[in-house]
């Protein structure tokens, strides 16, 4: 079993949270890619789905970041559990959506400098949970 990968070391511990710059890092990828919701007109959709102030939305996201990238589990602290597909479920989100969201993502990555492999890694990984947010709000709204 390969439990190392060092070709992508970013998955171990807080390899991910320490490459985005712990909590000023992640705060302003978290500025950038609500900036860039804001900003897209591919993203018009989505930014409509958010409440007019996005102060809250960028607060929640750089918190559940912060735990998702191996940092402090900031989310659980502040606001408590959450279980992201559920909390997303009320949304209708297809594809289109997915992608907008992911593409905010990789502009804000690449405004910031970060290093090829680490936006390739993060993209990769954030896919994961964009897509089961899709397939979630798709069920729920076909039952
Ligand atoms: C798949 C595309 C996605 C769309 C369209 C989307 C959209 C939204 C919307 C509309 C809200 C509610 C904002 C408000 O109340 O104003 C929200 C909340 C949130 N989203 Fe997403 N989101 C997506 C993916 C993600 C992903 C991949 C993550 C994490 C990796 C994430 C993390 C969060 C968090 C932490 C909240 C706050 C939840 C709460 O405390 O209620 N979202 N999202």
């Amino acid at each position: 079993m390969n439990l190392i990968n060092l070709e992508t070391p970013y998955g171990l511990r807080d390899a991910t949270y320490q490459a985005v710059g712990k909590e000023p890092g992640l705060i302003k990828l978290v500025d950038h890619f609500y900036d860039a919701m804001e900003r897209l007109p591919q993203a018009e959709k989505i930014r409509a789905m958010h409440r007019q102030d996005l102060t809250p939305s960028r607060q929640k996201l750089v918190a559940f970041l912060s735990g998702w990238m191996g940092g402090p589990v900031l989310y659980a602290e502040r606001y408590g559990h959450i279980n992201i597909p559920q909390a997303h479920a009320h949304i209708l989100i297809d594809e289109a959506d997915r992608d907008a969201w992911l593409g905010c993502m990789l502009v804000a990555l690449k405004e910031l400098d970060y290093p090829a492999d680490f936006i390739e890694y993060l993209m990769q990984q954030l896919f994961r949970p964009a897509e089961r947010i899709r397939q979630v709000s798709q069920a729920a709204h076909l039952a």
